[in-house]
């Protein structure tokens, strides 16, 4: 594939690899081609890890380093992107910049659907999106908003909510649009010359590429091809290479002979007739969409009928990647059961023409073409020419309806394409055709529907009976693959519903306009509610931060919102992440074998085979590991490699090593391990509980009598809640190498970790070495939260051993589905609550039980489980209030920390008990609640920590305020009263948070500052630069301290040589610490030149500098921060865990489709206390990055297992993370102004956690809108609705009339087809 060619032969590294399936956009290339036809150039973006090499003659392809660097000119998407700081760790930027380089390519002023359909097929982990956006937004005309026109004044965003200024003071801006360079085309890279040549003037002849394992034939002539599937009818077409790319991938496909037609000029014909159009089978998905656009804007509409179906999906199937090289043949051909175009194809009846040696022929799409799972009814040795896509006819209606996880760049769970022809005149059908995907194996038919309502006129009474016929005839079995049964068969009868709102609506205007007479009665607004679409158009956003206080000198950066520091380097590919390294003299790969038994023993690891292997080297067990054979957490051992027994799918077992990762994966394949199955694993919490299966200790805290307390309330009402995990989805997955030195038992190992002593110290440890034999360096990191401590350096410690054994160098950069199954996630939960209150809303007493899903071994569970008590109390003061907490083992894989660490399980048990007392009460504004129930003044938490409240309030009533709650909360009502089947809904959520570590000494940190003799500085601390920004920051404090400007100091890498002993970039402590620890050693050292100063007041800086070093004054220091005394006592449940709060509001605001459980988060205000921040720009880049991964936590990321504990979910295709549809229409977010905070440094706080359970306002806010469209059920009160709210869990919760149709499974009597987890 292209990636490995350009990163590995090529060494362009800018180019990154994120899935390696077509899923995240990391891997973003331009191709461009010359067409001789008509003279043009075509600039398409592609994903290289799907696209063959061997396809590429004639093609121009542009990467990252092509359009712009730090060395000549960076280009303006690079520059921008960086300034509106829209990378943080910047492993998805060169794919967002070459999304958006090629989009404006094509069209130099885009607008903003435009941009957000560039960028729809790119991930990121980090940022949110909005900077990204806001970023590209200003190359669009459209945006009429003055922050991008660099114009602060009278902003148009300020609104009322703009604190007063005065008419000359402009609100501080996050970027200065006036500092962006121009796009200038004309600075662009030209299209290759000589290619054009080539193309012109050089005859097209057929390639031949041999390879050792499979021949790659290009044919330029229909004849060749035919003759070609003639004599090898099994060898796939590669076109786009979507389908047979990830088979080949990921499913273990081979083929020997491939075969590659995109050369051959009749499948690329476009014709034109009065009946329809025939669009060539290797048109890529793009190039269609675009050719019907125009046909749509060409044609009368009534004729455009199937046309604009087609175009409905087009708009939302994969990425722009994908549709940029996806055909048309190939969608058809794959035959997958949920092909969006498939249904409609067939729906529309359109016709493939097909040809082979035996001649041409014409077949007509329809269910008898869809024969099973990836099959169709074309010969083996047949080839798809093109399709005939008809006009419609008078009288002809068609639509298409999709619901998929995702709003875009998601395969559906339901797709649909449903045709409709009335008699002349008349309402009568006279055809009906229904095609659904995602409901069998393949593109089915709903035939018997159909007749039973041909003949019939289209009202009430046949759809009615239609939906009973349709329930019989589209039945799925309780397993089948792929879950979600019952939604399933809901959205098949809610998506005809929404078809038949469509159809009633077009008979009533055909009566209107006179071409139909009939007695129609016209769709109210509120029935008609079911057609219109969710509102999609994003809106400008605010961002408001305080301004640094007037007399701050100008050179002082801190306050200010300064970019990321390796922002351009990152935008232009240059940065360096760990798998960017170059290749060592020597290296191996190194891929790990893991269990696929969830608990077995294990009899024996036979390697022979995978020692035949070429290129496999050597085979590590834990046989070979020379020292300490399992790392020890919180008191409990697990294996580095597992020894006598596997305790999950995924367990690592043993790891090969060979000069290729190829090689190392075929040897991996071949490893043969035998198992004898143990009994009864345990996968759930439930089964956990039953058998007693928990790590030890459990916890409990306890404030007041709860028992007695529940005898004196009102009211009593016991609820609980799900909360699913989460997987990291850093887009880097886990990456190392090691190098032996070859002398005195050295080693230097790059990692991309959060902890790299804590790598060091394990390694040594594995080893048998002492720890300052290893030396651990970290660069960046390209994502990790929470997701790269502990399990990289267990990974880590493997490496090393390959390393040690084999005295070479060892790579370790896992596949991401690897790194799925291997390394964990956030912890499920199941949370339990029982919650007292008073009439008036008072809660009195609470008693919650939380069991979280540890998986197969303890990890950081046990401090999971205590974080999650310690925040049980979110921001309420319940004077009764108990909370217990146990970590399940389970045959899982393990599970780890991750952002909140607890925290955003705790809190959503404790928000959903509020929610459930609201309901209990009828208070359709559960705000109230949490306002009686809020500390009011300063107080002890139940660990008997004292804090004062006052700034939480301020954020709760800011929040209120700008989000100008109380008058939508009545405009939400008044939309819920006018619209049946979309509900609108909205909910305010408070934060306290805890901010350090309450093991005290984890809180400390160091740093080392060198002063050269020219002036220039090098910073080293502790904290590892994940995105968070921490280098920035510390590069803003060295500044201040040392009165100089930033651009005279550089911070190095995180390197255990340099700065020993280290704590975890975590708990949202790291600036907290490792600023103060910069600090001190530039204080000591600005102090050590006060008497070149003295000497020499009007020296500069380079002169001082100088002086010390001729006055034998030392330039170099070490800083130390002993960090805050933090202890929590089990035993007596008091203490003081943590330095201070960090806390905040927010109110999100949803509309649901209560038909298909799809949503749309209309608006988001953020208020946060963060104290006076340091730098604005990353400190909302947390808060924004933090709420959509909150977002993607709540709402849509859900991982999914086997009955047998084998994870499905290993990548972008099956597990969803936001992408840029997901992030609210209006999002703003205000810090709060005034606020200090004596307890970290300059009196910021610490904010890389919090926010993420904000998200929750979302789940809460689909919550309410639930429950508006549960009301019009006749259901009122408390109802349960797990986490995530996905579209499923949504759509079934709001209770229509599809839903309540579909018959319930009975429990026990099928195996479904995934766990229900946690
Ligand atoms: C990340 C991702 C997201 C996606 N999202 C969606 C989605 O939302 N909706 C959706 O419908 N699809 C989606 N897809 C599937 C995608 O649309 C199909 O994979 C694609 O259309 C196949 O076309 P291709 O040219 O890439 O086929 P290839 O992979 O090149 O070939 C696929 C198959 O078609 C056969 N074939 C190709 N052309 C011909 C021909 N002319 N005659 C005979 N046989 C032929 C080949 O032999 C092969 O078996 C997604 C795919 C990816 C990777
Ligand atoms: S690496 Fe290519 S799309 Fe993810
Ligand atoms: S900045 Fe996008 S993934 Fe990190």
């Amino acid at each position: 594939m292209l990636l490995s060619y350009l990163r590995e032969r090529l060494r362009l590294t800018g180019t990154k690899y994120g899935c390696g399936g077509g899923g995240c956009g990391a891997c973003t290339v331009m191709v461009s081609r010359y067409q001789p036809s008509t003279k043009t150039i075509l600039h398409y973006s592609a994903n290289a890890c799907l696209l063959p090499v061997c396809q590429l003659q004639g093609a121009a392809v542009t990467t990252v380093e092509g359009i712009g660097n730090t060395k000549t000119r960076v280009h303006p998407v690079q520059e921008r992107i960086a300034k509106a700081h829209g990378s943080q760790c910047g492993f998805c930027t060169p794919g967002m910049v070459m999304s958006m380089y090629t989009l404006l390519r094509n069209k130099p002023q885009p607008n903003m659907e435009d941009i957000t359909e560039a960028l729809g097929g790119n991930l990121c982990r980090c940022t949110g999106y909005r900077p990204i956006v806001d970023g590209c937004k200003t190359f669009s005309q459209e945006s009429n908003c003055c922050q991008a026109n660099g114009n602060g004044a009278g902003c148009c965003l300020n609104g009322d909510s703009s604190p007063q200024r005065s008419e000359n003071e402009l609100p501080p801006q996050l970027f200065d649009q006036e500092d962006l360079l121009p796009l200038d085309p004309t600075q662009d890279l030209i299209f290759p010359p000589e290619l054009i040549l080539m193309a012109e003037t050089e005859p097209q002849v057929s390639q031949l590429f041999r390879g050792d394992r499979m021949v790659w034939v290009s044919p330029v002539s229909l004849e060749e091809l035919i003759q070609l599937k003639t004599s090898h009818p099994q060898a796939p077409l590669v076109m786009g290479n979507t389908n047979i790319g990830p088979d080949i991938k990921f499913k273990g496909a081979w083929h020997p002979i491939i075969i590659s037609p995109t050369r051959v000029q009749e499948l690329f014909k476009v014709t034109k007739t009065p009946q329809g159009v025939c669009i060539g089978a290797g048109c890529s998905l793009s190039v269609v969409k675009a050719l019907l656009e125009g046909l749509v804007q060409e044609i009368p509409e009534e004729k455009t009928e199937i046309y604009r179906s087609l175009l409905q999906q087009l708009g939302n199937l994969g990425g722009q990647q994908i549709r940029n090289v996806a055909t048309i043949g190939g969608n058809i051909v794959s035959a997958y059961p949920n092909s969006d175009l498939n249904p409609v194809f067939a729906a529309g009846n359109c016709i493939l023409n097909v040809a082979s040696k035996r001649g041409r022929q014409e077949i007509l799409l329809n269910k008898d073409f869809f024969v099973g799972f990836g099959k169709t009814s074309l010969k083996p040795d047949e080839v798809v020419l093109s399709v005939f896509i008809p006009v419609s006819r008078q009288g002809e209606f068609m639509r298409a309806f999709r619901q998929a996880p995702r709003k875009e760049n998601a395969l559906a769970t339901v797709t649909t394409g449903m045709r409709v022809m009335f008699t002349e005149g008349s309402s009568v059908v006279k055809e009906l055709s229904i095609y659904y995907g995602g409901v069998g194996p393949c593109t089915v038919s709903a035939t018997k529907t159909c007749a039973a309502v041909i003949g019939r006129k289209w009202d009430e009474q046949t759809l009615s009976e239609a939906y009973t016929q349709l329930l019989d005839e589209i039945s799925l079995s309780p397993s089948h693959p792929g879950g979600q049964v019952e939604f399933r068969r809901s959205l098949t009868l809610s998506l005809l519903f929404k078809f038949n709102l469509q159809m009633l609506h077009k008979l009533w205007e055909m009566v209107w306009t006179g071409s139909l007479f009939a007695q129609l009665v016209d769709l109210s607004e509120e029935i008609s509610s079911g057609i219109h679409p969710l509102p999609k158009q994003l809106l400008p956003s605010l961002q408001e931060f305080q301004a640094v206080v007037k007399d701050q000198s100008g050179d002082d950066p801190v306050g200010r919102p300064i970019m990321h520091r390796s922002a351009i380097s990152q935008a232009t590919g240059e940065a360096v992440y760990c798998d960017d390294i170059p290749k060592m003299e020597g290296e191996l790969h190194l891929v790990l074998v893991t269990s696929t038994r969830p608990h077995a023993k294990i009899l024996d690891i036979d390697i022979s085979e995978a020692l035949q292997v070429p290129g496999v080297v050597d085979v590590i067990t834990s046989k070979d590991i020379p020292g300490k054979k399992f790392r020890t957490f919180t008191g409990i051992d697990e294996d580095i490699l597992a020894q006598n027994e596997v305790s999950c799918v995924g367990h690592m077992v043993c790891a090969v090593v060979a000069d290729t990762r190829n090689q190392a994966k075929r040897g991996a394949a071949v490893v043969k391990i035998g198992y004898e199955d143990l009994p009864g694993p345990v996968f759930t919490v439930e089964e956990a509980i039953e058998k007693q299966s928990f790590f030890l200790p459990k916890r409990m805290i306890e404030q007041g009598n709860v028992d007695e307390a529940f005898d004196k309330v009102d009211h009593i009402y016991e609820g609980a809640i799900r909360l699913g995990g989460q997987e990291h989805f850093y887009m880097e997955t886990q990456s190392m190498v090691v190098v032996p030195s070859g002398e005195e038992r050295e080693l230097k190992v790059y990692l991309s970790c959060q902890h790299p002593t804590y790598a060091q110290e394990s390694i040594a440890e594995t080893l048998g070495i002492p720890s300052n034999r290893v030396s651990c360096h970290v660069k960046r990191v390209g994502g990790a939260f929470g997701g790269k401590v502990t399990k990289t350096s267990i990974i880590a410690c493997i490496t090393s051993v390959a390393a040690w054994k084999t005295g070479r160098a060892v790579r370790c950069v896992l596949e991401r589905g690897e790194d799925m199954l291997i390394t964990g996630a956030r912890h499920p939960v199941l949370g339990k609550h029982k919650v007292g209150f008073m009439n008036n809303g008072r809660i009195m007493a609470a008693d919650l039980h939380y069991y979280a899903n540890s998986g197969n071994t303890a990890d950081e569970s046990l401090l999971v489980i205590e974080k999650i008590l310690l925040h049980l109390d979110n921001a309420y003061n319940v004077p009764n209030l108990r909370g217990r907490s146990v970590a399940c083992k389970t045959n899982l894989p393990s599970n780890t920390a991750f952002r909140g660490f607890g925290v955003p399980q705790s809190m959503l048990v404790t928000e959903n008990m509020i929610n459930d007392v609201a309901m209990m009460l009828g208070c359709n504004a559960e705000e109230q609640i949490r306002e009686i129930n809020m500390y009011k003044e300063v107080s002890l938490t139940h660990y008997k920590f004292e804090f004062d409240p006052k700034n939480l309030l301020r954020c709760w009533d800011e929040c209120k305020e700008k989000s100008d709650y109380d008058r939508r909360r009545k405009s939400i009502g008044q939309f819920n009263q006018q619209n049946r089947w979309k509900k609108r809904g909205m909910a305010t959520i408070p934060i306290k948070y805890g901010i350090a570590f309450s093991d005290g000494f984890l809180n400390q940190a160091a740093s080392l500052v060198h002063i050269y003799k020219d002036g220039s500085v090098l910073v080293s601390h502790g904290g590892t630069e994940m995105g968070q920004g921490i280098h920035t920051k510390m590069q803003q404090v060295a500044s201040r301290e040392l009165h100089i400007p930033a651009s005279l100091i550089h911070i190095t890498e995180t390197n255990t040589s340099a700065v020993p002993n280290t704590c975890p970039s975590a708990a949202s402590f790291g600036t907290d610490a490792n600023g103060m620890a910069v600090k001190d050693a530039c204080e000591t050292l600005y102090q050590r030149l006060e008497p070149v100063r003295k000497q020499n007041p009007e020296g500069t800086w380079q002169i001082w500098v100088n002086s010390a070093f001729i006055q034998k004054i030392s330039l170099s220091a070490t800083g130390y921060y002993r960090g805050h005394d933090l202890h929590m006592d089990w035993e007596k449940q008091e203490g003081q865990p943590y330095a201070y709060y960090t806390y905040g509001a927010c109110c999100s605001e949803v509309e649901v489709d209560c038909l298909t459980g799809d949503y749309r988060t209309v608006r988001t205000d953020i208020v946060m206390d963060i104290g006076r921040s340091i730098n604005p720009s990353v400190d909302i880049g947390q808060i924004e990055g933090a709420f959509i991964q909150g977002l993607g936590l709540y709402t849509m990321e859900e991982l999914k297992f086997s009955p047998s504990g084998v994870l499905y979910t290993r990548g972008p295709s099956q597990y969803k993370i936001p992408a840029v549809c997901d992030i609210p229409l209006q999002f703003n977010v205000y810090l709060l102004s005034g606020s200090d905070n004596p307890h970290a440094i300059y009196s910021s706080k610490g904010i890389g956690e919090p926010v993420l359970f904000l998200g929750s306002s979302v789940f809460f806010a689909i919550k309410d809108a639930v429950a508006a469209s549960r009301v019009e059920a006749g259901m009122v009160g408390p109802f349960t609705l797990d986490s995530p709210a996905t579209p499923e869990r949504t759509c079934l919760a709001c209770n229509t009339p599809f839903t309540q149709k579909i018959p319930a499974s009975k429990q026990g009597s099928f195996q479904p087809w995934a766990l229900n987890i946690p």
